[in-house]
């Protein structure tokens, strides 16, 4: 496809807008999310429009018009073809999930790890997820784990109403419940303690750490997630240990799970943590 996309607008491009072009670009739905170089302004349309001709399963071709950003990791989209909508619906694993790619936030490349972590849940387990966003792991672990019950808490309101419309769409899955909020303030009203906190917040869930382990019982696993070049993955592991120092507790074991690239040389990582 990425060639074809080249090939067809070979003729167009001068050698150097050709060098610019990257051909790839990611999928959300039915939406093509491409990244435009400032080059190649003045053949974005063209550009799209050969995105549609080519792909019958794409409808709306949008571009980056900034980067990744704020406190919910949203970013501005704005429409090059197609309908002009930005609202689209996800199938990961039998799950449908919609969604609104430029008002939350979203990985279709992060589905696998989703399926990883549901495949860890032991049956009649209680599982947090912190930073629920539009709800894919609390239905995926729903999906395909027996647990007795999961939580989610997200702060921005759009993913809220998305995550509460997608547990509408996949209504056999009955055990999950979501709690819009910031995790300081929604993690100290709930009684219940966990076996199995996940944290897909990378680089910053750090700062959670001490209320994530307040909400861990003892022997209970924690699911780290962090961004990290590749002879740094023991220092997101001391984040660990630091916090669990702090509060009395202990890693027993950890496993260190490559989960995706963020970058030249810079990992997304999840440290599968064992506390006392
Ligand atoms: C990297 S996204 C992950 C979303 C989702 N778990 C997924 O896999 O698609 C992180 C999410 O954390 C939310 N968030 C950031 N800070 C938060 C906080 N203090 N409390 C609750 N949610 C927060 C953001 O709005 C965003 O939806």
């Amino acid at each position: 496809m990425t060639m074809r996309l080249k090939d067809s607008l070979s003729g167009v491009l001068t050698a150097e807008e050709q060098q610019a072009f990257v051909g790839s670009y990611d999928v959300v739905g039915d939406i093509a999310i491409i990244i435009i170089p400032e080059i190649l302004k003045s053949h974005e349309k063209l550009i799209a429009n050969a995105i549609l001709a080519g792909n019958r399963r794409i409808k709306v071709v949008a571009k980056r018009a900034g980067l990744y950003g704020g406190e919910f990791r949203t970013i501005p989209l704005s429409i090059l073809a197609g309908e002009n909508r930005k609202e689209t619906e996800v199938k990961e694993f039998a799950i449908r999930l919609r969604l609104n790619p430029e008002s939350v936030y979203f990985s279709v490349r992060s589905g696998n790890e989703r399926r990883r972590i549901a495949s860890l849940v032991t049956p009649g387990e209680s599982v947090l997820v912190l930073f629920s966003g539009i709800a894919p792991y609390p239905l995926v672990i729903s999906q395909f784990s027996s647990a007795r019950a999961i939580v989610g808490i997200e702060k921005n309101p759009e993913a809220h109403a998305y995550a509460l419309q997608n547990l509408q769409l996949n209504k056999n899955l009955g055990n999950i419940i979501l709690y819009l909020g910031d995790v300081c303030d929604v993690l100290p009203t709930l009684s219940e303690r966990f076996d199995r906190v996940v944290m897909p917040l990378p680089a910053t869930a750090v700062t959670f750490l001490p209320d994530a382990l307040q909400a861990l019982k003892p022997g209970g696993y924690l699911h780290f997630y962090d961004f990290q070049r590749p002879n740094a993955f023991i220092d997101s592991v001391a984040k660990i240990t630091d916090s669990c120092r702090a509060c009395n507790r202990r890693v027993k074991n950890f496993t260190i799970i490559r989960c995706g690239h963020c970058g030249p040389r810079t990992y997304r990582i999840c440290i599968d943590a064992r506390i006392c």
